[in-house]
């Protein structure tokens, strides 16, 4: 179980997430939406840590053999549970001049030395963990190309190959298919779902259509200006709802419009 206490993240005396609480029990699959600046990046950066909350806490109790306060880690604790908790990003965030594999063993580096990494040389465990995770990806064949040779739906795969090597019990994933033309978006949503069912691997997505977190999610988590607008099962999420999530009461529908797009959603699987 992640609990996600009070957290609250304050930029230049706004409250970018706002006094945010909720549990997200093992192997739950779940979608964050709502508007731009509704703080659903800034909430998954304070659970990964890459950002720290102004106040409020987070904790886990199932990922390390007791439960720790993730708000409060440093040196190697946070870095392993950055392993733990992996991320993937929107632009992917391969290196591009490197090959596919060595990209995938980046993802080992919090459990390896980096130099033998970034020159190629890895254990034999560690290659069979990274050939494994491609192929799961349905990337293996890909293994010796570039990274920057790949289209954006294959870098995508790449990156949660890589992710899945660092053997986390969370994902992270921050509209890891907003750049991805339907096709790719649809293999990389599956990849997600198919690894959250099949490893118990929790997946915490933020995704900007509304009928993708529908199609996916065991729950969605609106957001509006940093505050949980709704959360519950997507069955609960009526049309009224999602309008009230992405409404900004300045007569602006164009997200409204966007979020709801039908001709862009992800084909349901
Ligand atoms: N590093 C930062 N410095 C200052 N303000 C920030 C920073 N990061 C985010 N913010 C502000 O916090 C608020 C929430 O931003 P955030 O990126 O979390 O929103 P989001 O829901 O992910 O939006 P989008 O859908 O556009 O990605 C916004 O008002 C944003 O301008
Ligand atoms: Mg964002």
């Amino acid at each position: 179980m992640l609990k996600i206490e009070a957290l609250t993240k304050i930029y230049r005396q706004v409250a970018a997430v706002d006094n945010v609480t909720f549990d997200v029990p093992a192997g739950q699959m779940v979608g964050i939406i709502g508007r731009s600046g509704a703080g659903k990046s800034t909430l998954l950066r304070m659970i990964n840590r890459l950002t720290d909350p102004t106040s409020g806490r987070i904790v886990c109790d199932d990922v390390f053999s007791k439960s720790v306060e993730v708000s409060a880690l440093r040196g190697r604790r946070l870095r392993e549970w950055r392993g733990r908790c992996a991320m993937v990003f929107q632009q992917f965030n391969l290196v591009p001049r490197l090959q596919v594999l060595t990209n995938v063993l980046i993802g080992r580096i919090g459990y390896r030395p980096t130099l033998p990494i970034l020159l190629g040389l890895f254990s034999e465990e560690d290659r069979a963990l990274t050939i494994r995770a491609l192929e799961r990806l349905d990337m293996a064949s890909h293994a010796l190309h570039r990274a920057d040779a790949l289209s954006g739906g294959q870098q995508q795969r790449v990156a949660i190959a890589r992710a899945l090597v660092q053997q986390p019990r969370i994902l992270l994933a921050d509209e890891p298919i907003a750049s991805l033309d339907l096709r790719n978006a649809t293999i990389v949503m599956d990849a997600l779902r198919r690894i959250n069912k099949e490893d118990g691997i929790t997946v915490i997505s933020n995704l900007h259509l509304l009928q993708t977190a529908r199609d996916y999610c065991d729950r969605i988590i609106g957001m509006r200006k940093g505050e949980i607008a709704f959360d519950g099962r997507p069955s609960e999420l009526t049309d009224s709802l999602a309008r009230e999530i992405y409404a900004v009461g300045d007569g602006s529908e164009d997200e409204v419009v966007m979020a709801f797009s039908a001709t862009s959603a992800v084909a349901s699987h």
